[in-house]
């Protein structure tokens, strides 16, 4: 059997770019695959890399496993559990530490990019936050890592990991794939169109929550960044605004570009971005009802117990043959 891993940090509230580029995908990767072992985290020893708040982190734990849900994963379908529940990833995490070379880390773009906006001094932990997110994949023998695209170089970085503890040690890790969606891979800011959108975004403008109240996600939608030509049309170099938002209309109707080109010709930005508000408030309105009931429910706890407890079992497993490989502690 083949398994699948991937997770999300709770450092904010859900935004429609990690719901298009990764949730939505994990639902329907969970519907069409076969004999596929799914396992789906809330990653919240990723999100202490940079200061969180407890009270806001204990919330954003809860309510990512609730959207998780609520987007439809089903939990007899797949495992949903919390990262840090499950210490083996941890452990790991350090082996990969030792595996990784402070170079390799260095390069990646997303420490790159994170480091500059640290104004209290920069973790050691954003730094190393690769392996970890090596050892949350190859603990569990993962052959698929369903990812958005800023994820890659990570995944990349995992995979050249495993060889290396492989060659070192002798086969050991599964070698895993990287699975992008075809479209939505990169959903944009709205008010920075060459930004990528971010739940952790200061300017709450910039991102459409999935939690945001409904007026909220229209007004946002209305007043995102586009450009002077007002003409409907793909062209990502030119019209990043315009582009992004027809990537958003078009993941969530299943038109192309042409044919959302053709529909708009001859009309104007304000009916293609009202047109867009309501497409995207009916996608969210029902997954905002779903995720109302599960918060505060004991399904949800038993859901995330489940999952802790079927994790940490393979996990564990992992864990004693790789020391045994690297020969650590006593046989
Ligand atoms: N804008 C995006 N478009 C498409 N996919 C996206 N993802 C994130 N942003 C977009 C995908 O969502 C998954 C979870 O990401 P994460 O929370 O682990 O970290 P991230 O990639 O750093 O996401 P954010 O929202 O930008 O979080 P912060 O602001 O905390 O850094 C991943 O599969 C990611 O590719």
């Amino acid at each position: 059997m083949k398994r699948l891993i991937s997770g999300i940090q709770p450092s904010g509230t859900m935004t429609l770019g990690n719901y298009l580029g990764a949730i939505r995908n994990f639902v329907k990767l969970q519907d069409t695959l076969e004999d596929t072992d799914i396992l789906i985290f809330i990653a919240d020893l990723h999100a202490i890399t940079v200061p969180q708040d407890k009270l806001k982190l204990r919330q954003n734990i809860r309510s990512l496993a609730a959207i998780y849900l609520a987007c439809g994963l089903d939990p007899k379908k797949v495992h949903l559990f919390i990262q840090s529940e499950v210490p083996a990833h941890n452990q790991l995490g350090y082996i990969m530490e030792s595996t990784a070379y402070i170079g390799e880390l260095e390069r990646m773009t997303q420490y790159k990019d994170k480091k500059v906006k640290q104004v209290e001094g920069i973790r050691g932990s954003l730094l190393t936050y690769p392996a970890l997110m090596a050892a949350d994949i190859l603990l569990y023998d993962t052959s698929i890592v369903p990812v958005g695209d800023d994820q890659k170089q990570h995944l990349e970085l995992t995979r050249n990991l495993a060889l290396r503890f492989n060659e070192k040690y002798g086969e050991t890790f599964i070698i895993p794939e990287a699975y992008i969606p075809p479209k939505g891979a990169r959903i944009m800011s709205l008010i920075d169109p060459t930004k990528k959108m971010s739940k952790s975004d200061p300017n709450p403008k910039s991102y459409i929550s999935l939690l945001d109240d409904l007026n909220i996600i229209s007004k946002k939608i209305k007043s995102a960044v586009t450009d002077m030509e007002a003409c409907i049309r793909y062209d990502l170099n030119n019209k990043p605004g315009v582009s992004n938002l027809m990537t958003i209309y078009s993941c969530l109707t299943d038109l192309t570009y042409d044919e959302i080109e053709k529909k708009y010709i001859g009309k104007g930005y304000a009916e293609f971005k009202n047109d867009l508000a309501n497409i995207v408030v009916a996608h969210i309105e029902p997954i905002q009802k779903r995720y109302n009931e599960l918060l505060n429910s004991t399904l949800l706890d038993e859901i995330l117990d489940e999952g802790r407890d079927y994790a940490s079992k393979l996990a564990f497993k992992k864990l004693r043959k790789v020391y045994n490989k690297i020969g650590l502690g006593r046989k």
